[in-house]
């Protein structure tokens, strides 16, 4: 891809981070699983005609990103049963301890006693977002509001031997983005010469506090971002060089020439193995990971990419992602509501972005269905269960933790080999 077109394809992507972002007053913004998700080793090239299909923005079953049949619901998120592990297993998340390391936001837990200690995953959030949505609410975390996706990210990081820790950006009145990776300026980031890289820099500090602390310093650490998040992922390298041994990224990518510059600052310290986990319904970014994997593969990173593809609605699906708050009548009432709504295809699939009112918004439909008990459920924007499990299964933009086994089996592996 020649550079003006690059450029292009990069301001489109941001543009439209930064729409979704602004148009979500009144609907929860972007952010992310998926078992279910085409894996590809490598980036395929020049494919465009099949995410063209989709432009419309309209999951039909002819779109060819629906491709084949849905996938099963993996046997931790329940199977065919109301019940799954994270349903199960909430109990476990009670451990968050929030925290101000400095002025700073943050929660973290260290895994459950007996299991074996792997490593350390730093997770940062997207924007509107924060630390706070990783675990639920608990004596050692009064103000956290567990999110279905973070949670069960959380859960599976911590079953399998990683401590979480959860940082909140700079930024907690009005975006609550991360600072960009994009808007670097012309130098490369020399942390040295004072405090420009200011999230990155907290960041730092606070691992620096909590690891020595917690005695977890040994241990291999990790990174996962989701879009704003996911380019802060990706700018930690440049602060801090030979620390981190994987990179997870979630629907973003960076600033092409990012490898480059790292490597003008840092010769020695290798950039990290980086997985790229996104959602091809968004065709602009799609483009940009593929450039990224590009010139990561180029320079010898290894990388590995995961596609996310939208998925039916099926009648238990909310309860095994978002119970208790969504018991099982309630999700099989739901469920009921927007498929005689006209919401759901034939298939199941979401025929509408449920960051938009088209077709009625989900929101009118269940108040329309006078579905009992609604008042009890989340819906505003920002701290809505629903609206984030809606927004997966329409797979345009949403964090996702399907892929949460998928990316540590690969890190373990890469690590290894
Ligand atoms: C939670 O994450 C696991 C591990 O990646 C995945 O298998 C599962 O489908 C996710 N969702 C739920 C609800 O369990
Ligand atoms: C590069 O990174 C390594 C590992 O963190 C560090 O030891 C070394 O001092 C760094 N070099 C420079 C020039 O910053």
């Amino acid at each position: 891809m020649r550079l003006p077109m690059l450029r292009f394809v990069i301001a489109a992507a941001l543009l439209a981070v930064f729409i979704l972002n602004l148009s979500s007053k009144h609907l929860r913004p972007v952010f992310g699983s998926t078992n279910y998700a085409g894996k590809v080793l490598e980036p395929t090239r020049g494919s465009n005609d099949a995410r063209r299909v989709v432009r419309g923005h309209f999951g039909s079953i002819g779109d060819e990103l629906l491709g084949g049949r849905p996938a099963p619901n993996s046997k931790a998120a329940g199977g065919n049963t109301p019940y799954s592990l994270l349903s199960k297993s909430m109990h476990l998340l009670s451990g968050g301890k929030y925290e101000e390391i400095e002025g700073v936001e943050a929660v973290w837990q260290a895994p459950p006693t007996g299991a074996p200690r792997r490593g350390v995953m730093f997770i940062a959030h997207g924007c509107n977002h924060g630390a706070i949505d990783w675990w639920p609410s608990s004596p050692s975390c009064p103000q956290c509001i567990g999110l279905p996706e973070e949670l069960n990210l959380t859960l599976h990081c911590l079953l399998r031997g990683y401590a979480v820790v959860a940082v909140s950006s700079a930024a907690r009145r009005a975006s609550r983005c991360w600072q960009s990776i994009f808007g670097g300026g012309g130098d490369p980031w020399d942390y040295n010469q004072g405090s420009s890289p200011v999230d990155w820099m907290r960041v730092r500090r606070v691992l620096d506090v909590v690891l020595p602390r917690e005695g977890l310093s040994s241990l291999p650490l990790f990174a996962l971002g989701a879009s704003s998040g996911g380019a802060f992922a990706l700018g930690l390298p440049l602060v801090m060089p030979g620390r981190f041994s994987g990179l997870g990224v979630q629907i973003m990518g960076g600033p092409p020439g990012l490898l480059q510059r790292y490597r003008t600052l840092n010769q020695s310290a290798p950039w990290p193995p980086t997985l790229f986990v996104h959602m091809p319904r968004d065709t602009n970014l799609a483009q940009l990971v593929t450039e990224n994997i590009r010139e990561l593969q180029d320079g010898n990173v290894r990388t590995r990419e995961i596609r996310v593809r939208p998925q039916p609605l099926t009648p238990l699906y909310l309860t095994q992602r978002c119970a208790p708050e969504v018991d099982e009548q309630t999700s099989r009432e739901l469920y009921d509501a927007l498929k005689a709504a006209g919401y759901l295809d034939a298939r199941d699939y979401l025929r509408f972005n449920p960051r938009s009112q088209h077709g009625g918004g989900w929101r009118g439909i269940l108040k329309e269905a006078g579905l009992a008990g609604l008042e009890r459920l989340r819906l505003q924007p920002e701290v809505s269960p629903i609206a984030e499990e809606l927004n997966l299964l329409y797979a345009g933009h949403e964090l996702c933790s399907e892929t949460t086994t998928d990316m540590l089996d690969w890190f373990e592996g890469v690590m290894g080999s």
